[in-house]
């Protein structure tokens, strides 16, 4: 049990108390066959932390049912199975992921997306440990322990009439709320030195590059971080990562920090100046400040080879502009040196 613990806390990356919080909590629920109902934006982890609650004391097999993948009349066959000749291109009779999990854990993806109907057959299943499979007259039985995930409100979809209510009771018994990586930033360093690590090789990150990946919001949590890993590692030229190698999406966030930095600064630099000339308005502050179009640009040309260390190419890049806009602006400029 020990072993297991400590692979738990090997796989579920994370130093935030949120994190913490949850490695506890698999602990406990992986101790008994209570269900589990875990809730958190995609990406979040619910797939990691379902398979660890599994593995804290596995029994039987894993089966993941991907709810949001099944579609269309075949769902219930997939889910219960079927005889032969049960519909058409039923040559075979075929066992559901259902009796696919007796005795082990059965872990429900995005349970919001299964249709009310099945939704019932699920319930009974979870009762009376008995289903029918499509086109049989008698039932067969599957006990297993069921973790259900979602990205949605479920509560609100019982509201609304879309999930039924026995149903969301019976899976709601204990739920672990998966925060945002947003919400939880001290988990990024470890978990970029964890995917680091997965590739292998000796890669680090500019101390730039990871100040960048802090800073993004992560709308596709754990997920989009280990992509963007992925990628840095797949286009650098070295063992060390820089902002040069991050995706286009952490570029074009770098830009907009970049510029809102640099209007805060333009503001500020002309606020003083307007006291260094002697401004005598009485309302100085009702009067908005207008740099010129082409100062702006000349402080983002110099703050953006100011963070590359006068790289001119990654510059370029970050302003968005060509390598040769970017030559004949520092000549226009007279930055060229
Ligand atoms: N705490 C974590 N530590 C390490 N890797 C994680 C962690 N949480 C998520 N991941 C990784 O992020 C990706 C998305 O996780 P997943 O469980 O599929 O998210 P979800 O099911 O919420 O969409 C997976 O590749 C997974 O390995
Ligand atoms: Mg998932």
């Amino acid at each position: 049990m020990l072993a297991n613990l400590e692979e738990t806390r090997h796989v579920l990356i994370g130093e935030s108390p949120r994190t913490r919080q949850v490695i506890r909590m698999i602990e406990k629920l992986g101790k008994c066959r209570w269900p589990a109902l875990l809730l958190g934006e995609t990406g979040t982890g619910k797939e990691v932390v379902a398979r660890a609650i599994h593995n804290i004391n596995p029994q039987g097999p894993f089966v993941t049912i991907d709810c949001s993948a099944m579609v269309g009349p075949l769902m219930e066959s997939e889910l219960f199975g079927h005889v032969k000749g049960a519909f058409t291109g039923a040559a075979m009779t075929k066992i559901g992921l259902i009796e696919a999990a007796n005795g082990g854990t059965a872990f429900f993806d995005e349970i919001g997306e299964l249709p009310l109907d099945l939704q019932a057959k699920l319930l009974r299943v979870l009762q009376e440990k008995e289903f029918r499979p499509v086109g049989s007259l008698t039932s067969r039985r599957s006990d297993f322990r069921i973790i259900a995930a979602t990205n949605r409100d479920l509560a609100k979809e019982v509201e609304k009439g879309t999930f039924r209510r026995d149903l969301y009771f019976r899976l709601n018994v204990i739920n672990i709320r998966l925060s945002p990586l947003r919400e939880r930033k001290e988990d990024i360093p470890s978990l970029i030195n964890h995917f680091l690590t997965r590739v292998g090789g000796n890669y680090s990150l500019t101390s730039e590059a990871l100040e960048v990946l802090i800073s993004y919001d992560w709308p596709g949590n754990i997920r989009e971080l280990e992509n963007c890993v992925q990628h840095m590692v797949a286009v650098n030229s070295g063992p060390l990562l820089h902002v040069a190698d991050l995706p286009s999406n952490l570029q074009n966030h770098l830009i907009q920090k970049k510029s809102n930095y640099l209007m805060a600064a333009a503001g500020a630099d002309a606020g003083m100046s307007r006291q260094d000339f002697g401004d005598l308005s009485t309302e100085p502050s009702s009067v908005p400040t207008i740099v010129p179009l082409a100062e702006l640009e000349r402080r983002a040309i110099l703050n953006a080879l100011d963070c590359t260390k006068g790289d001119r190419a990654v510059a370029a890049h970050l302003l968005g502009i060509g390598r040769t806009t970017l030559y004949r602006k520092l000549k226009e400029y007279e930055l060229a040196c």
